[in-house]
């Protein structure tokens, strides 16, 4: 009872604050949606403001036909056109009156519903974060993919059908210069490079464009410089100067990159090709600073799991993996209607259930959690303080308890099926992941050597995890066990559930992993995490340090015998 109280407590305080601070878009789909129906009622509005235009100057015109032929005959024979009165009193009131009110009529604002619509709906709209934040995952899903800037800026993504309305997915030569410039901001020359390339590319196919092809080639210009290729950026130099001799910057550019290939060369002379070798090295030096960045194997190794082409386990391995009809031990709930499980993965064993969670029960959940959503926090290892991180880019929401019968449903879904106590679980947590959302290798578990993330719910360590997938996922998006290279594609209705510690309280280190960002299409996934409270008597007890013996095991042997 207290602790749920203590959870509305803070459930209104996160309302109240997350009030007051823009709630970013980007991390999340499921908030994106309704920007599109904001955007469908300001069409709307400003098709209506429109057709006001139109028939003000529907009116305008016709005064003016009108006028025009009258004052054409008027001035024909101007005292025979005034010699009658009735010519003369008209004279009087147009002059008088009418004039004024055309005057009225053209300074009338017709725009004043439309402006104010948008004001107010721009209130809510996304901000340059938002925009920097899509970008930047499309950044990070060009590199984690593989993908050209061809196929990005056309579209074509794994995963897509082209057939419908290609035009929809294509970039201009316009949004590649953005893109490129988000990530010249970033000093990232690299992606400069490769999107003012793409860029240019269409503009030089001919696409009608705003932009200006000079523009283009000055952030290319630099990028290449930056990258160490002097003879490419005196290259593009010269297209630009061709474009406008008078650029200042590319003048001197065009003199200082001169010089420089000019020193190199000599050098070159010097020392026999010696040049070459350092103007090579300076390439690969910058090139190495990006991959410096990323620093790790294991971002690689987590890029190439989500790629698709993770590690392959040996047959012998792979022939102990079954498919079964579990019914945790002839629980009384699943003994008429066992579940299907499928083994994952042997070592951590990761389990995945089969038709777990009904489409009804799915949209129960998103519909409970979607007004909720709020970017996803990670605990600062230094501080224990919850914080949002580039690395975990997605929004979730928490459940709680009692809250809605499907809530308490699949809890007990959750608990019948592990054999474990969810009294001491944490709430249930729904989570959504926009376009490249993700969360990078973490444990589920709290490690020795940091502050207890853990310490006031006063319920241990997380022991094991339990995942719903609330939705496919057309591309990208699996769940990737970093350290054993295990994937496990999303699937809609089905669930995979791990232990994250030994038997002993251990921490299973091998149970390292991430969500893959989403290339195409959208993810939900809500979660348990169990804890150890309260699994005394639940999980089998051993003294073993690293025993690693599934505790499904027992339950599999009973079937197999
Ligand atoms: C998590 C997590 C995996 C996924 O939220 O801790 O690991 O696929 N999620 O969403
Ligand atoms: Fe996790």
């Amino acid at each position: 009872m207290e602790r749920r109280a203590v959870c509305v407590l803070l459930w209104i305080s996160c309302l109240l604050r997350c009030g007051v601070s823009h709630n970013d878009f980007f991390t999340s789909i499921g908030q994106m949606t309704d920007l599109l129906f904001t955007e469908k009622d300001l069409v709307t509005s400003l098709k209506d403001y429109i057709s006001a235009e139109e028939s003000k100057l529907e009116q305008v015109k016709q005064w003016a036909e009108k006028l025009d032929s009258l004052t054409l005959t008027a001035t024909k024979d101007p005292e025979g056109f005034l010699g009658h009165p009735v010519n003369a009193f008209k004279l009087m009131k147009r002059l008088n009156t009418e004039w004024g009110d055309l005057e009225n009529l053209v300074l009338k604002d017709m725009s004043e519903r439309f402006i104010s619509n948008l004001t107010i709906q721009r209130q809510h709209f996304p901000n340059e974060e938002d925009q920097t934040g899509a970008a930047k995952a499309l950044l990070r899903l060009q590199d984690t993919y593989q993908l050209d800037t061809h196929s990005i800026s056309t579209g074509n993504l794994p995963g897509v059908d082209l057939g419908g309305l290609p035009f929809m997915n294509s970039m201009t030569a316009e949004d590649c210069l953005e893109l490129g410039k988000i990530a010249y901001s970033e000093s990232d020359y690299y992606h400069t490079e490769l999107w003012m390339v793409q860029a240019l590319r269409q503009l030089d196919e001919g696409e009608e464009s705003e932009v200006d092809t000079a523009n283009v080639l000055d952030y290319l210009s630099y990028s290449v410089y930056q990258q160490g290729e002097l003879e490419k950026a005196l290259e593009y130099t010269r297209r630009l100067l061709q474009l406008d001799a008078g650029h200042q910057r590319a003048n001197g550019n065009l003199k200082y990159f001169e010089f420089q290939l000019a020193k190199r060369m000599e050098a070159q002379a010097d020392e026999g090709g010696k040049g070459k070798d350092s103007a090579e090295r300076g390439k690969r030096e910058t090139k190495s600073k990006t991959v410096e960045n990323d620093f790790l194997p294991e971002k690689r190794k987590y890029e190439r799991l989500c790629r698709g082409d993770g590690l392959k386990m040996t047959p012998r391995r792979q022939s102990r993996m079954f498919c079964r009809y579990f019914d945790n031990n002839r629980h009384p709930r699943y003994l008429i209607g066992p579940v299907k499980q499928e083994d994952e993965w042997d070592r951590p064993n990761i389990v995945r259930f089969h038709d777990i969670i009904s489409d009804g029960e799915i949209a129960k959940v998103k519909q409970l959690a979607k007004p909720r959503l709020r970017r996803a926090t990670v605990h600062n290892p230094e501080t224990g303080e919850l914080t949002t991180a580039h690395y975990r880019v997605s929004k979730s929401a928490w459940l709680i308890e009692h809250e809605h019968p499907v809530v308490d449903r699949i809890n007990q879904r959750i608990e019948d099926l592990t054999g474990l106590e969810i009294g001491t679980a944490e709430d249930l947590q729904v989570a959504n992941y926009g376009v490249g959302g993700q969360y990078e290798p973490h444990y589920d578990f709290g490690r020795k050597d940091e502050p207890d993330a853990f310490e006031e719910l006063g319920t241990g360590n997380r022991i094991a995890t339990w995942l719903f997938y609330m939705s496919d996922v057309a591309a990208g998006g699996a769940t990737v066990f970093t350290e054993v290279g295990a994937a496990v594609r999303p699937m809609k209705g089905t669930a995979v559930f791990w232990y994250n510690l030994f038997p002993s309280g251990e921490g299973d280190y091998s149970t390292r992993h991430a969500a893959c960002p989403v290339l195409v299409g959208n993810k939900w996934v809500s979660n348990k995490w169990i804890h150890e409270r309260g699994q005394e008597f639940r999980r089998r007890c051993s003294l073993q340090e690293m025993d690693r013996q599934s505790p499904v095991l027992p339950h599999l042997l009973h079937h197999l015998l």
